[in-house]
């Protein structure tokens, strides 16, 4: 269902600010939250999230120091603003939502079956002024059926847009991007 891809690939789901389902283990069960506060901070795959102790997933890979950022494709919009509307504390959203969890390999949170990519992270830092947890991703996985044109993105009042028209400037970019980007 999902292949490994080179670690460079993290930037390409990260950079254009999709939605994300973020996971987390707390070694008994799963845990998961919608996130689109996300940023890209380097070619190093370090990106960061935006969240806190207001989210009981927060805790958990606060705990765990690790996490999974799974990019879902547009059409699992409405389950995962659904996911991102209520609290795991009490009630296990992969079951209530029938996520698939698959088994990450350099962490113990999930991948999530069905999304375009999942990315294995740890918590390297944690900004606590600004509510920025900074991740350093050590796995990407891609969908074997994955079309990046499928990511989504929130408008930030309730109204999201899969991706649109792309317009390619690589050549314009060749001296800035890592060689197998
Ligand atoms: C579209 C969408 C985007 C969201 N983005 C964020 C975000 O970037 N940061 C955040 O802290 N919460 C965000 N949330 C809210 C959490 O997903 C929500 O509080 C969730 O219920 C937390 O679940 P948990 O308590 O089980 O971890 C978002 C919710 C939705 C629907």
């Amino acid at each position: 269902m999902f292949k490994e891809v080179d670690i460079e690939r993290a930037l390409l789901w990260i950079e254009p600010g999709p939605v994300t389902l973020v996971s987390a283990f707390d070694g008994k069960r799963n845990h998961v939250m919608t996130i689109s506060w996300t940023i890209a901070l380097d070619f190093a795959q370090r990106i960061a999230i935006c969240t806190g102790s207001w989210n009981h997933t927060f805790d958990v890979l606060m705990k765990s120091r690790e996490c999974v950022v799974a990019i879902p494709p547009v059409s699992m919009a409405e389950k995962v603003i659904r996911i991102g509307d209520i609290s795991g504390r009490k009630v296990d959203k992969f079951k209530k939502f029938c996520l698939t969890a698959l088994p990450a390999s350099t962490v113990k949170a999930p991948l999530i079956a069905g999304c375009s990519a999942n990315l294995e992270c740890s918590v390297i830092d944690h900004l606590e002024n600004y509510n920025l947890v900074i991740l350093q991703v050590n796995k990407v996985w891609e969908s074997k059926k994955t079309e990046r044109s499928k990511m989504f993105h929130a408008f930030g009042d309730g109204r999201f847009a899969a991706n649109g028209k792309q317009m390619n400037y690589r050549e314009l970019m060749l001296d800035k991007l890592p060689p197998n980007l």
